[in-house]
């Protein structure tokens, strides 16, 4: 089976991260690759600071927009799962392969990513994979869909789809030897490849609103502050950031062309899903995007 994609001739998203995000930027995909194909950024490094499920990095990665992703994240857990796909894909797949889909084996890898050795790559990986897949929303620190007594419509299997997670991990196996992964401070990331002429980077930090108790947040007012000083001093990388479209954004990059999108565009919603891109200086803007934002500007979204 090919990585699902949307029957159309240019997808709005071509999905192969094994994880499920609450926020996720897979969606994104389509916005990201027109970014790519305007400033002919195909040759770069293309970075995620703050990966999460990096479902946008892996999708251009497989779909041959860029030919090498760093992805990077905080959590050990995350980091833990990425570093076990990448680096021991068939040893991963078959623990997908035989794992049981039960409350039972639910309790047992909930006490590995509780108490797992962080440098227990494969096992913690592993169970941080399976509560994502097993619980509600995919939020780890959640409960097993259905709950515990298995009462609810769907069942704890309801998205543990084997064959699709199995080639989802199969092309990232194949794809290896162009994934980097890494485990620090995203502000360390975008420090080390700012003046790296090779570097397209994307950053989709822990938002100011949005953030709560789905992932780890490890953002402050400070913490805010001193990634804006980053990229606003990156001196040779290109780079787009996301963020929820509250004032403090638009004053942390008053300098910086800002442009307004919503991911699930529909207009009673939009007042809620709106976010804004961030663009460095010499990036080109593609039209469609800017002209997205305009007319959610027209809309009479307050920026
Ligand atoms: C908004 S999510 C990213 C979502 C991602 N773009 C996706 O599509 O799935 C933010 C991610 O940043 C990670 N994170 C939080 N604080 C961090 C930090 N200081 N440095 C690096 N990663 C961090 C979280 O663990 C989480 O996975």
């Amino acid at each position: 089976m090919s990585p699902t994609e949307t029957p159309t001739r240019t997808p709005k998203r071509v999905t192969v991260s094994p994880l499920r995000y609450p926020g996720g930027k897979g969606l994104l995909y389509s916005r990201l690759r027109s970014i790519i194909r305007d400033n002919r950024l195909t040759s770069r490094t293309y970075v995620e600071p703050y990966a999460g499920g990096a479902g946008a990095a892996l999708g251009l990665l497989v779909s041959g927009q860029v030919e090498e992703i760093a992805i990077n994240d905080l959590d050990s857990a995350v980091y833990a799962f990425w570093r076990a796909v990448v680096d021991e894909p068939d040893e991963f797949s078959q623990l997908v392969r035989t794992v049981d889909l039960t409350v039972e084996e639910w309790e047992k890898q909930r006490e590995v990513y509780d108490t797992a050795p962080r440098d227990n790559l494969l096992q913690l990986g592993f169970a941080t994979f399976y509560l994502n897949r097993t619980n509600r929303s995919g939020v780890l620190n959640g409960g097993p869909i259905g709950g515990k007594d298995q009462t609810g419509n769907y069942k704890i299997d309801a998205r543990f789809n084997r064959d699709t997670l199995l080639e989802r991990i199969r092309l990232i196996g194949l794809y290896a030897s162009r994934i980097t992964v890494t485990n620090h401070d995203g502000r360390d990331v975008i420090k080390r490849y700012a003046d790296d002429a090779n570097a397209f980077i994307y950053a989709d930090p822990p938002y100011f609103e949005k953030a709560g108790s789905l992932y780890m947040n490890a953002f402050d007012g400070a913490g805010h502050q001193s990634l804006a000083d980053g990229l606003n001093l990156a001196k040779s990388a290109e780079w787009v950031l996301t963020y929820d479209n509250v004032p403090e954004v638009h004053s942390l990059y008053a300098e910086r062309r800002r442009v307004l999108f919503s991911l699930n565009y529909s207009a009673h919603r939009v007042m809620k899903a709106l976010e804004v891109m961030v663009f460095s200086d010499s990036l080109r803007i593609p039209a469609d995007i800017r002209v997205a934002g305009d007319e959610l500007l027209k809309a009479g979204v307050e920026v």
